[in-house]
């Protein structure tokens, strides 16, 4: 276990780490996040470490994925905390670029991925996936790792990566790794971090009711009117909104009536201040 973690802000001194490291014939694992880290992210440099021999982690609150109403400004920053977070999990370099490096004057670049992108979060957060799939295809070209890890609790997000790392001939392996939730259930996020004591009583609904639907999937039942029934479930407990709760193909995100192949259940709902979102694997015969 490492215990002293350093730190680069220039992509020039993040390639002459990582060329130094692959000159060696070591491999090297990324793990691409906007801080706030909690025990999902370092179980990201954990599964990180079983790939590779170095782990590089990156925090980089990406302004270019917030939407002019949403929560950029404060959304919380504590390098100094994740990067003794980072260096207890065994992590071996942390890359935290200020925007003047990830966005110099004059960059006028967008990688817009199709058809996965669209619904979901994708229509309720117009340009998102273009702020992500544009910053992750630059943190990936900068870092020029041998794997990318990200975290299946933002499964559109791992699927966009995943289809612009194959459209793009990104040479890097993607690795999705299962969501880490709390004792109750709810996903960690750093958003929770928004959530009065009141309101994370009420979060775990959400698991709750993405479990709900899987079994009622599972019985044959049609995934809209679960889903409708879920939604009430979740505005009942005290949610002011739900954005979206759909079953969908769990590779293309294809909209499904039935459970007739491997199927995702996603959700996205807002408690007070905060948006929260999760999802839930449901594979067809286990009845
Ligand atoms: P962030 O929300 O910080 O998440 C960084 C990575 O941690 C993502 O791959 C996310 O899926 C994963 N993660 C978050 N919570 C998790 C949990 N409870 N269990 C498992 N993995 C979890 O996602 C982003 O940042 C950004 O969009 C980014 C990819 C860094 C681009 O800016």
């Amino acid at each position: 276990m490492s215990e002293s973690l350093d730190i680069v802000r220039t992509k020039a001194d993040l390639r002459a780490r990582v060329r130094y490291w692959r000159d060696q014939g070591l491999n090297v694992a990324f793990v691409p996040t906007m801080g706030a880290l909690h025990e999902g992210h370092l179980t990201l440099v954990r599964a990180g470490l079983e790939m590779a021999d170095r782990v590089v982690a990156s925090v980089f609150v990406n302004p270019t994925q917030f939407g002019p109403n949403e929560d950029f400004s404060r959304y919380p920053r504590q390098e100094e905390l994740d990067a003794a977070l980072l260096a207890g999990a065994g992590c071996h370099l942390l890359y935290a670029p200020s925007v003047e490096e990830m966005y110099p004057p004059g960059f006028a670049t967008t990688i817009s991925v199709g058809g996965v992108s669209e619904g979901l979060c994708g229509d309720v957060r117009p340009g998102h996936f273009d702020g992500v799939a544009t910053v992750v295809t630059k943190l990936l070209l900068q870092a020029q790792p041998h794997v990318a890890l990200f975290g299946e609790k933002d499964w559109q997000q791992l699927a966009v990566i995943r289809r612009l790392v194959r459209d793009l001939d990104v040479p890097v392996d993607v690795a999705g790794v299962p969501t880490v939730r709390e004792a109750d259930g709810l996903a960690k996020s750093s958003r929770n971090a928004y959530l009065s004591a009141s309101e994370r009583a009420i979060a775990p609904v959400l698991y709750q009711v993405l479990n709900h639907i899987a079994e009622g999937l599972r019985q044959g039942g049609v995934a809209a009117d679960l889903c409708a029934q879920g939604r009430a479930r979740i505005l009942e407990a005290g949610f002011i909104s739900v954005d979206y709760l759909e079953a969908r193909g769990a590779d293309g995100l294809e909209p499904l009536e039935r459970l007739d192949r491997p199927a995702r259940i996603l959700v996205a709902a807002r408690l007070a201040g905060a948006r929260l979102i999760d999802n839930l694997a449901v594979e067809p015969g286990h009845a």
